[in-house]
């Protein structure tokens, strides 16, 4: 037997790519069985993961864990796909992916995804189960053959690496919200998990079973979706529709700065497309392929991105946002009224119409003449994000129906079957649909410097009777 430490590589270089010394490449314990096992067993705590974020979203009030659930079940749902991808190279068709790989594990996540509360609910997700992934990810770098499964070390690399965004926010989200007497209350919350994943071998399957599956933690626990929008003490009024953005904005007579703010105020209240695409996700879980879950997943992120860039542009010109109502009827709405395919429709009719030049190109334009350069470089991502969304939309739901002009006019027909139900709200005085515009506009003057258009000053045109598109609607 020769002494592989004793290899020499040609002038000294790395030898085997760099990938690993020749000592560790003559290694021989490693098979492919044991790489696919490992890795899917990853594959169903991530997309685990992934729906039990998604699922969050909507109900979620704090609108800093809303927009990071977004983030992260994209995350997510990208190792997913990376997985899915290296699983499939292994001579594995059928791949078997939509299978449970242990009674345990699903235990495990189904005790998470019922988490009592949102601190139990960090805590298990961003501390407990993270950890765990980034060990057994560090456990397969280490373990796969660094030659003969390359591919494998580099998917294990690449999910410890970006799984880490998660790591981080987690730790700094469970310091702020989670004190030490709530820690100490859920220590046997904790160890009930510990429990789960000891019976389970631990996470990839590597530590010997210690013991038998322990009993649900709550036997008769309810994990429903919670479809009706919730929103943090800073939404006040989120009835309020006194207020008609597109009006503005579509009216060539006003001022392309003035129109800025009516773009934040869009882009902010664009936090209600996660919660309603999140019903979507939840409700087709089982009907949709996951390539389907992926795209919609990247795309309820875009939207949560499009809220934060608003939030973002308020802060930049100086103003409070929480004076604002951001309005969260749209997706109450829907999520209420119509089922998801219904939803679906609505989304890609109305994603759909921001595509001609009356639509994003406009809203850029309108940027660009503003002198704003952070609404100009907001609005051109923006613009680039939705001719992706209209893309996702022709590849997932147009087929549906015989023609695009159909799929359209479906979404359309939908759309128009919600109830705004404006007069109603003011009736049951759940707001007064207060017009919050001059306030605002007189505020951004200020702070431009700049003396207020007196026909700005008074616009007043309110969602009384009209869609976000424009058309008449019945304003039940
Ligand atoms: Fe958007
Ligand atoms: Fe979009």
């Amino acid at each position: 037997m020769t002494d592989s430490s004793m290899y020499k590589s040609y002038q000294g270089l790395p030898e085997l790519a760099g990938l690993c010394s020749m000592e560790r490449a003559v290694e021989s314990e490693w098979s492919l069985e044991q790489s696919v096992g490992r890795l899917k067993r990853l594959h169903y705590i991530l997309r685990r993961v992934h729906e039990i974020l998604t699922a969050k979203i909507t109900a979620e009030p704090i609108y800093e864990l809303k927009t990071a659930f977004s983030y992260h079940a994209y995350l997510c749902a990208e190792q997913v796909s990376l997985i899915r991808r290296r699983v499939g190279e292994m001579r594995e068709p059928p791949l078997g992916l939509d299978k449970v790989p242990d009674s345990a594990l699903q235990r495990l996540m189904d005790e998470i995804e019922a988490a009592p509360t949102t601190a139990e609910l960090l805590v298990s997700v961003y501390h407990f189960l993270l950890d765990e992934i980034l060990s057994s990810c560090r456990r397969l770098q280490a373990d796969a053959h660094p030659l003969a499964d390359a591919p494998t070390v580099r998917v294990a690399r690449l999910i410890g690496f970006e799984l880490g965004d998660l790591a981080e926010f987690g730790q700094r989200a469970i310091a702020q919200l989670v004190d030490e007497a709530n820690h100490d209350a859920m220590a046997d919350w904790i160890d009930h998990l510990r429990q789960c994943l000891a019976a389970a071998g631990g996470l990839d399957g590597t530590k010997p079973v210690m013991n038998a599956m322990p009993p649900r933690w709550q036997e008769s626990v309810s994990t429903c979706y919670q479809k009706e929008p919730a929103r943090d003490e800073r939404f006040q009024d989120p009835y309020n529709a006194g207020v008609n953005p597109e009006a503005f904005l579509y009216d060539e007579s006003f001022d392309s700065q003035d129109k800025t703010l009516m773009m934040y105020y869009k882009r902010l209240r664009e936090i209600d497309v996660p919660e309603m695409m999140a019903s979507i996700l939840v409700d087709l879980r089982e009907e949709e392929p996951w390539d389907f879950h992926m795209e919609m997943s990247r795309q309820l992120w875009d939207e949560a991105r499009h809220a934060m860039m608003g939030e973002v542009g308020f802060v930049s010109v100086g103003i409070d946002w929480t004076q604002i109502p951001i309005n969260f009827t749209w997706s109450r709405n829907l999520n209420l009224q119509l089922d998801a395919r219904q939803r679906h429709g609505v989304l890609f009719f109305i994603e759909q119409g921001l595509m001609p030049r009356t639509g994003k190109r406009y809203e850029w334009e309108v940027a660009t003449e503003s002198g704003d350069p952070l609404s100009k470089l907001f609005q051109d991502f923006d613009w680039a994000d939705e001719v992706l969304h209209a893309q996702i939309g022709r590849r997932w739901y147009v087929p549906r129906h015989q023609s695009l002009q159909k799929s359209l006019d479906y979404g359309s027909e939908c759309w128009s079957q919600v109830l705004s139900h404006w007069r109603e709200y003011r009736e049951q005085g759940l707001t007064d649909h207060r017009n919050w515009w001059p306030e605002l506009y007189q505020q951004a003057c200020e702070k431009w410097g700049k003396t207020p258009d007196p026909r700005s000053m008074a616009f007043c045109t309110t969602y009384e009777g009209s869609r976000a598109d424009l058309e008449r609607i019945d304003p039940k």
